[in-house]
């Protein structure tokens, strides 16, 4: 692949070896502007800002997955197979869909089922599991220990749905409580494509995700909440870039 790409206008040094992302671009910039020392813009294509910076010394960067897994699939494979990146970390929302699971915890998914065709690219005859870097996972559960963040580690859902329609769908093919008896901790939807493009060019990929919905039981963040829990789920992720360059 050559850059820039259709989607990154950018070269290879702008970036760190591990990029943060969010999903929403404003998102990207609060962090930038709150979290990394000497942010830099190095990219703005579609107003999906990407900055670089250091965090205590260490080249990160943080750049917006946008919604949904082809778009995430578009920036995830761009910065792997043109910019030289080789880790990112999706820092997310999700919904719990297990009771334990509460308000501003944080999940961080081992596995990523999903009920896209995302996979259908790879012409695999069956199923791929899509799972986390071994690796980062275990920066980021030791970075969460030592901040002291309540966090669950697990499967998760990559959907293609937020919103879906189970108007008179018998119970029996209710997919979330479905989804719920397999064990899956929470709904969102970038993490498996994530995975899956990792997978695919050996490359490192985690998603952590802060819980803003739970929804068992409806209950949902406030604005003002987002933002704590999301500060907290920062910090586990700023900390976990640090622990992947030693
Ligand atoms: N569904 C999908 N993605 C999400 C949700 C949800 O309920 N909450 C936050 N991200």
């Amino acid at each position: 692949m050559n850059y820039p790409t259709p989607h990154i206008k950018a070269v290879p040094s702008d970036f760190g070896k591990t990029v943060l992302m969010p999903g929403d671009p404003l998102r990207s910039k609060y962090i930038a502007d709150h979290f990394l020392e000497n942010p830099v813009l190095v990219n703005n294509v579609r107003g999906v800002q990407g900055y670089t910076g250091t965090y205590k010394g260490v080249k990160v960067s943080v750049m917006a997955s946008g919604m949904g897994m082809p778009s995430i699939g578009i920036y995830s494979r761009e910065l792997f197979c043109a910019y030289g990146v080789e880790n990112i970390m999706r820092i997310g929302s999700a919904g719990a869909i297990q009771p334990h699971i509460n308000l501003k915890d944080i999940v961080m998914a081992m596995g990523a089922s999903c009920d896209s065709n995302y996979q259908q690219q790879f012409h695999l005859m069956g199923n791929f599991a899509p799972i986390c870097s071994f690796k980062m996972l275990h920066a980021a559960t030791q970075s969460a220990e030592e901040l002291g963040a309540t966090y669950h580690v697990g499967n998760i859902l990559s959907s293609d749905f937020f919103y879906d329609d189970d108007e008179g769908v018998p119970e029996a093919l209710n997919a979330k409580k479905n989804w719920q008896k397999m064990g899956i901790m929470a709904i969102e939807m970038e993490s498996a494509a994530l995975y899956l493009n990792a997978a695919r060019f050996r490359k490192n990929a985690l998603c952590i995700c802060t819980v803003s919905d739970q929804l068992v039981r409806n209950e949902f963040l406030t604005a003002e909440e987002r933002q704590t829990g999301f500060e907290q789920m920062m910090q586990v992720a700023l900390e976990t870039a640090v622990k992947l360059e030693k």
